[in-house]
């Protein structure tokens, strides 16, 4: 949504490492570009050039306690600012689809629930960031924190994983992110979807299917490609 204009279709993904997240991102994608849709595919910190370099150098301090919180929110914002501008508008203008892993909620939640950060001077820098560029459904991939953690390290293949990111804060700092999802959750319930990030990747990919295909539909969307056709779900004897 650009200015309370609906132009494309934003959806976010959010929630914590070991969410499964990305897994579902890349499912919905799937999803939608096969029903011919122009899907952009993208990631926070990350997507443009800029929003990358900023990534490796914020994933890559070896010591990432020596970074302020301040500092990492001003980063990240800087990263989504041009991400909004080269990127993201551009596409929904297109009447795209963008699929965004991790986005203004992810400052919120971590810079502000995980390093208590007042959350005005969150807000003032995060609407010069996106520029009125707002997603119209966030899906938040929820998970009890020792288990989300616990599977997180089970596949350490992030940078963000390799840097120790994870580890820096230990439990108490995670639970506040959780918190501060849900409560950005249940402060907007018609553009959130929270999901049991536990369930089988078939059962939470069709429920948020469910929630985006009326999105979609309801939208003048540009198709690329001819729809493939449906295929009928194999039946398990
Ligand atoms: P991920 O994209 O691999 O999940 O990891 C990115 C890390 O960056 C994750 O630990 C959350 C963190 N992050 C913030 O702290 N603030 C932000 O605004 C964003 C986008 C990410």
């Amino acid at each position: 949504m650009i200015d309370g204009s609906p132009a494309g279709l934003f959806i976010v993904f959010e929630g914590p490492e070991g969410s499964g997240k990305t897994t579902q991102a890349q499912l919905l994608g799937d999803a939608l570009r096969q029903q011919g849709l122009d899907v952009d595919l993208t990631r926070e910190p990350g997507g443009t050039l800029l929003g990358e370099r900023l990534r490796r150098v914020l994933l890559q301090e070896q010591d990432m306690q020596a970074v302020d919180p301040r500092v990492q929110a001003l980063l990240m914002s800087a990263a989504r600012s041009q991400h909004v501008t080269e990127r993201i508008r551009p596409h929904l203008e297109r009447d795209g689809v963008v699929i965004c892993d991790r986005f203004a909620a992810s400052t919120r939640a971590y810079q502000g629930g995980g390093f208590r950060l007042r959350r005005r001077d969150l807000e003032h820098l995060t609407s010069f960031a996106i520029q009125g560029v707002t997603p119209d459904v966030t899906v938040l991939l929820d998970v009890e924190v020792e288990a989300g953690l616990k599977r997180s390290l089970s596949h350490r293949n992030t940078d963000w994983e390799k840097a120790g990111g994870i580890n820096w804060h230990g439990l108490p700092f995670h639970r506040r992110v959780r918190s501060s999802y849900l409560d950005q959750a249940a402060d907007d319930p018609d553009r959130w979807l929270v999901v049991d990030g536990l369930q089988s990747p078939q059962d939470i990919a069709a429920e948020i299917l469910g929630r985006v295909q009326p999105e979609a539909d309801v939208r003048e969307l540009r198709q690329v490609t001819a729809p493939v056709q449906r295929l009928l779900p194999l039946s398990i004897a």
